[in-house]
């Protein structure tokens, strides 16, 4: 069985262990320094076990401005998001371009990894806003943490020396080689990636359960990264999936495991950056629905599908599942989309946010229609215990 190619063609590694990683540490610790945030250290360590294959670091100026421009690293390859390590010009000018430099978490301290500095780049944020999340409008929470990095950039290759610990439901963490491991273990040929940040409600799972249809397997890779502050936190999220799928989906066709990357909410390019990191983890197939990645009104319901489709099958290498707006319609009875439901608005059931938000602050369950009761008491377990409201 030939699993599916990741993007590049290699499942890159950049973790060091053993005699190199002691060897590596000792000199990190005599090299000069680039603080790093959370943020950073997960997408550090993400290079590093190839769940950003091709990259094998920090971004240099060719392959930014290439991203930022044209959506393709210098040698062509698709590649939407910019994955970069910002430094203040201070620290910037102890650097110099083919020395290294020894990346530290900025709260904890820890050697997170080591630099082959390659580029030391100044640039154009407002100009990489309008260009990734088409918008430079300081209220976008992706734009806003772009424009409070500096604009100095620093490009090369990396050797992660630590892994970042995960607070909470270790069991869900896997590395690219793992999930690949483990879905050609079950004999799964075909898989469907579901990124979400959000709870499952009913519209996700019918078009996970839709998808599931046709393939071999569900890979439901929550993100559990840095998101706003208004989305669910992780953790219940976290709880809410396991007791979905322990209630209502065949265990032997779904793996639940955690995406460790910060959310960018820059739709459309987030989609395709989302689906090349699903190729990575051993996925075939990617779910995109409505707004994927999408915040406010910055994006049209179906644009993120429309940048996928204007790529050859080719240049993807993973074959993404589009999906229409998903309700339950109360004359058909089941959930739908207006691709199969004949009926109006007035048969939909769309709650907003908003009243969701108010129904769970409340301790009342949603209809089951829009929210399995076992979802959406953990929910109101877990707005009770942070006392405030989450978006859904
Ligand atoms: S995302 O920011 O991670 O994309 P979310 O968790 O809401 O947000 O969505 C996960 C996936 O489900 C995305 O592909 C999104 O397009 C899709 N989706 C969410 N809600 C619906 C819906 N009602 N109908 C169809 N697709 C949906």
């Amino acid at each position: 069985m030939s699993a599916i190619q990741p993007h590049g063609g290699t499942l890159i590694n950049r973790v060091a262990e053993g005699e190199e990683r002691t060897e590596l540490l000792s000199k990190a610790a005599r090299l000069p320094t680039i603080p790093v945030n959370n943020w950073t250290v997960s997408d550090l360590d993400l290079i590093g076990v190839g769940a950003f294959s091709p990259l094998t670091g920090f971004m240099n100026e060719d392959d930014y401005l290439s991203v930022v421009d044209t959506m393709r690293l210098k040698n062509g390859l698709l590649w939407s998001i910019p994955i970069t390590l910002a430094v203040t010009s201070d620290r910037a000018a102890e650097l110099s371009v083919g020395k290294q430099a020894a990346l530290v978490g900025e709260k904890d301290g820890v050697i997170y990894g080591i630099i082959d500095v390659e580029s030391i780049y100044t640039v154009d944020k407002r100009r990489e806003a309008i260009q990734v999340f088409k918008t430079d409008d300081a209220e976008h929470p992706g734009v806003v943490k772009l424009f409070d990095r500096p604009d100095t950039y620093v490009g090369g290759p990396v050797r992660v020396l630590n892994r970042p610990k995960p607070v909470k439901f270790e069991k869900y963490y896997f590395d690219p080689a793992e999930t690949r491991r483990i879905f050609a273990e079950n004999g799964w040929r075909t898989i469907v990636g579901f990124q979400t940040r959000n709870p499952v409600h009913r519209a996700h799972e019918y078009i996970q359960k839709s998808a599931m249809e046709i393939v071999d397997a569900l890979f439901l890779n929550p993100l559990v990264g840095e998101t706003k502050s208004d989305d669910v936190p992780a953790n219940v999220r976290m709880k809410s999936y396991v007791a979905l799928l322990d209630n209502y989906y065949p265990k032997d066709r779904v793996f639940l495991g955690v995406f460790p990357a910060a959310m960018r909410y820059a739709g459309p390019r987030e989609a395709i950056f989302h689906a090349m990191v699903r190729k990575n983890y051993g996925c075939t197939h990617f779910i995109v629905g409505r707004d994927h990645a999408g915040v406010g009104d910055y994006y049209g319901t179906y644009e993120a599908q429309d940048l996928l489709r204007s790529f050859s099958p080719q240049d993807l290498g993973i074959m993404p599942l589009f999906f229409e707006h998903s309700f339950f319609c109360t004359k058909c009875g089941n959930m739908a989309s207006s691709k199969t439901c004949p009926h109006g608005k007035e048969d939909h059931l769309t709650l907003s946010g908003t009243k969701v938000r108010a129904m769970l602050r409340d301790g009342v369950c949603p209809p089951p229609e829009f929210s399995r009761p076992e979802v959406a008491k953990i929910l109101i377990e877990g707005m009770n215990e942070a006392s405030k409201s989450y978006a859904i």
